[in-house]
């Protein structure tokens, strides 16, 4: 049988085991998140605590007291300490048991502190080898969050599945005409797009000409729905824990002048093999006042839990190997996207020298 559309055949990823690399910046939670509270994140296999100092910088600590496994996220903040709630050892921001209430002065006892970079609405986190971190690519700057000309809103879900599903699943928009069919209803991503290998990224672009508009870009763009236009799209694979893509709207009588851009963040975090955090951020340069924002928001989640039930049954059918019928995944031209971004995470985890 010949299929020239197939391109790559492997096994079955297990996702039962870690396939995230340790030595990476990740998303830990959005900026105003974090404050003079507690805040618990599992992220990587670890449990987090987050706050801010009373000077407002963020401090990330193990959630998890040397002494008895309390969650100092249970616990209280005092200063730039935070405090046990079982039996008051205090730490310090870099982790340091500062007291302990039975003792005259403090043990030689710490929890791990994280390094974490505040950058627009994002608070990353680097979990991996200190002795690393210079060689580690920083956190992806996204400079639309903090542009002017755009508006964004965001959100975070937390999802019964691995974070390569979901880079997967923004790498290849053929599901759009499906998963989404009743919400986006973008039904021309039909085609597989254009992609490109660079490095550690990996970028596809698809362009569209005079093809009718769905009806929530045609509302956003003040156009009857069905108006033929242009636009396009494009994403890439920035980091493991980041996904940059986009639209650009264009007028088909004035192809060079775009006349709107939206602009996506998917960011996961694995909390472990079989879930994640999954940050997203949106942002459009057009139709940007709160009402018509608040309705795109809305209609965006509700397309995200159609991706999120989909992940869902194929992280469950991928942990629960059946016993007959094909162990292995075939891969078509459109899949070229996040096949590539495999292999690169497939380089992240070799260049690790952290042995579990
Ligand atoms: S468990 Fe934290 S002080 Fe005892
Ligand atoms: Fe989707």
């Amino acid at each position: 049988m010949q299929h020239s559309d197939i391109v790559s055949s492997s096994q079955q990823k297990p996702f039962g085991k870690r396939n995230y690399p340790l030595n990476c910046w990740w998303v830990a939670a959005f900026a105003d998140e974090i404050g003079r509270k507690p805040l618990a994140r599992w992220l990587l296999d670890t449990p987090v605590v987050l706050y801010r100092s009373e000077a407002g910088e963020i401090i990330a600590l193990e959630d998890r007291c040397p002494h008895r496994q309390a969650p100092l996220s249970a616990g209280k903040i005092e200063g730039d300490a935070i405090e046990c709630a079982y039996h008051g050892f205090r730490f310090g921001a870099g982790g340091r048991c500062l007291k302990v209430p039975s003792m005259v002065s403090p043990p030689p006892i710490k929890v791990e502190s994280y390094p974490v970079r505040e950058i627009g609405p994002i608070v990353w986190i680097y979990l991996g080898d200190v002795e690393r971190i210079d060689a580690v690519p920083p956190p992806p700057v996204m400079e639309w969050m903090t542009d002017p000309a755009f508006v964004i809103r965001k959100g975070m879900m937390e999802i019964a599945a691995n974070y390569l599903l979901l880079k997967e699943n923004v790498l290849d928009l053929t599901h759009l005409g499906y998963v989404h069919a009743a919400s986006f209803g973008i039904m021309d991503w039909v085609n597989p797009p254009t992609v490109t290998t660079e490095g550690d990224t990996v970028t596809y672009t698809q362009s569209f000409v005079r093809s009718p508009l769905a009806a929530g870009y045609a509302m956003s763009l003040g156009l009857e729905p069905g108006t033929p236009w242009n636009r396009h799209g494009f994403g890439t694979f920035l980091s493991p824990a980041a996904h940059e893509s986009g639209t650009i709207f264009f007028d088909p009588d004035q192809p060079d002048v775009p006349n709107g851009r939206t602009f996506f963040a998917h960011l996961t975090t694995p909390t472990d093999s079989g879930n994640m955090l999954y940050f997203f951020v949106a942002a459009r340069d057009y139709a940007n006042d709160a009402a018509a924002m608040d309705h795109f928001a809305q209609i965006l989640l509700r397309g995200f839990k159609e991706d999120e039930e989909i992940l869902c049954k194929v992280q469950a059918l991928s942990t629960r190997q059946p016993r007959r019928g094909s162990q292995g995944e075939r891969s078509v031209k459109a899949d070229a996207a996040g096949v590539a971004a495999r292999r690169i995470v497939d380089r992240w985890m070799a260049r690790e020298t952290i042995v579990d």
